[in-house]
């Protein structure tokens, strides 16, 4: 059984470009089913479209959040999404769509959580002076990057690193732990504990 994904992008969607060719290799567990951005003629379109996978904007200027998320909702349905992947996404979403997808909704962060949440998580950790930061993919919970956290990758920050330089070395790490935590998700080896997330049959060292 092959898991059918939804990504949501704002932007370049070079996270969704991962997912995609993860899929693309052989025996990948997971699909991508549909892209829908809120930006129109983002270059996430793009990609979506040279991979063949189905895509739509779904602008969220003019109409009211539910109306909004009724219509990803409907497009999700159409495209019978069973994980729904924040890649970029640059809406925050109402509790009320959160928690019908709840377990099945994930994200990525460009810090190591708690730390930095919010946007422009790279320059806070820059301003901050922490020596290390990453990046985190979580269940979507109804805070702001407050989810149960699944993965984390550590990037050592550097003495001349600029935002530009240390997100290059952040997404490095995000467009091999967003596809890994997918490919895990859809062969069911992810399980929620409360805060904790539990993951069968990983390595232990
Ligand atoms: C990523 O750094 C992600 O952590 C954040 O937004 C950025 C999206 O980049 N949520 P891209 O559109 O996938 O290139």
């Amino acid at each position: 059984m092959t898991l059918t994904v939804g990504v949501l992008a704002s932007g370049s969607g070079t996270n969704l470009q991962a997912i995609l060719d993860a899929c693309a290799s052989a025996n990948a567990p997971a699909r991508v089913g549909v892209v829908i951005c809120n930006v129109p003629g983002v270059r996430a379109l793009e990609r979506a479209g040279a991979a063949g996978v189905p895509h739509h904007v779904v602008p969220h200027v003019g109409r009211s959040r539910e109306d909004f998320e009724a219509l990803l909702q409907q497009h999700l349905e159409q495209h019978g999404v069973e994980l729904l992947v924040l890649a970029g996404f640059m809406r925050v979403l109402t509790s009320d769509f959160v928690r019908a997808w709840s377990g099945r909704l994930i994200n990525i962060h460009p810090s190591l959580l708690p730390s930095f949440t919010g946007l422009h998580a790279i320059r806070q950790a820059l301003d901050y002076g922490v020596r290390w930061t990453g990046c985190t993919v979580h269940f979507v919970d109804e805070g702001v990057d407050t989810g149960p956290i699944i993965a984390q990758a550590v990037v050592p920050i550097q003495a001349d690193d600029t935002e530009q330089t240390l997100h290059a070395r952040v997404q490095r790490e995000e467009h091999r732990l967003l596809p890994e935590v997918v490919r895990l998700i859809a062969e069911g080896r992810v399980r929620i504990d409360g805060r904790r997330v539990l993951i069968a049959d990983l390595p232990t060292s």
